[in-house]
């Protein structure tokens, strides 16, 4: 995809979703005939265009960043691959727009897909599943990391917030969930899908 090209360009880190994981988000919202979805962290907007390429006729995707500049090139990305209309990116911190969300009783998504800083994720977790209608699907980015997620002893910040993420999982009863691991361009790792009872 172009976007990958136009974001290395700009100077983005290369951490977007693999394409066979990009290709998952959009059989995803396909299948599950999306009209509205979330998606938290954009970066480029790489993971976006798949989802919005999913997104069922008139649906509209809503996508958080905190970053300005991220912000600015994924605008460029989704109107040059057409997707522009369908996706609307909130600049800023993602909880504060959660909270919003939240509060305004916003209209509930069918999917939610969470990439953003990892040690928000068990927060971002918590306002996604009030923010999703019942069999509405939470997909969590990053659970794997080469197994890293699997050592409780390991110090990395991002790893401490996932295992959070996915010991609180397990205690919340509004949701079955599951982790499936993938191998491919970006290495070893994998989603969390979570099903709303
Ligand atoms: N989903 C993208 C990759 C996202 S990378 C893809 O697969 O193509 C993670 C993004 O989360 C970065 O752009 C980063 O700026 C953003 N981010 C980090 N902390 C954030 C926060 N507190 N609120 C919103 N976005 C945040
Ligand atoms: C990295 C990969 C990601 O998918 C992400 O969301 C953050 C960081 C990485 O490879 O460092
Ligand atoms: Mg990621």
């Amino acid at each position: 995809m172009a976007i990958l090209a136009s974001s290395r360009a700009a100077g983005l880190p290369e951490i977007q979703v693999s394409p066979l994981q990009g290709a998952l988000l959009y059989v995803l919202a396909r299948s599950l005939g999306a009209r509205r979805i979330l998606e938290i962290g954009t970066l480029g907007g790489y993971s976006t265009t798949w989802l919005a390429r999913g997104l069922a006729e008139g649906g509209r995707l809503v996508s958080l960043e905190i970053d300005p500049r991220h912000a600015a090139v994924a605008s460029q990305n989704l109107r040059d691959a057409g997707v522009g209309d369908r996706v609307e990116i909130r600049v800023g911190p993602a909880l504060d727009a959660l909270e919003r969300m939240t509060a305004e009783e916003t209209v509930p998504f069918d999917l939610v897909f969470i990439d953003a800083d990892k040690p928000s994720s068990p927060a971002y977790f918590d306002r996604a599943v009030a923010l999703l209608r019942p069999g509405g699907l939470v997909l969590v980015d990053n659970v794997v990391r080469r197994g890293d997620v699997t050592d409780p002893t390991n110090p990395d910040v991002n790893v401490r917030g996932t295992r959070e993420l996915l010991r609180h999982v397990a205690n919340e009863p509004r949701v079955r969930a599951t982790v499936i691991q993938s191998v491919g361009r970006k290495g070893h790792d994998g989603f969390l899908w979570a099903v709303r009872a």
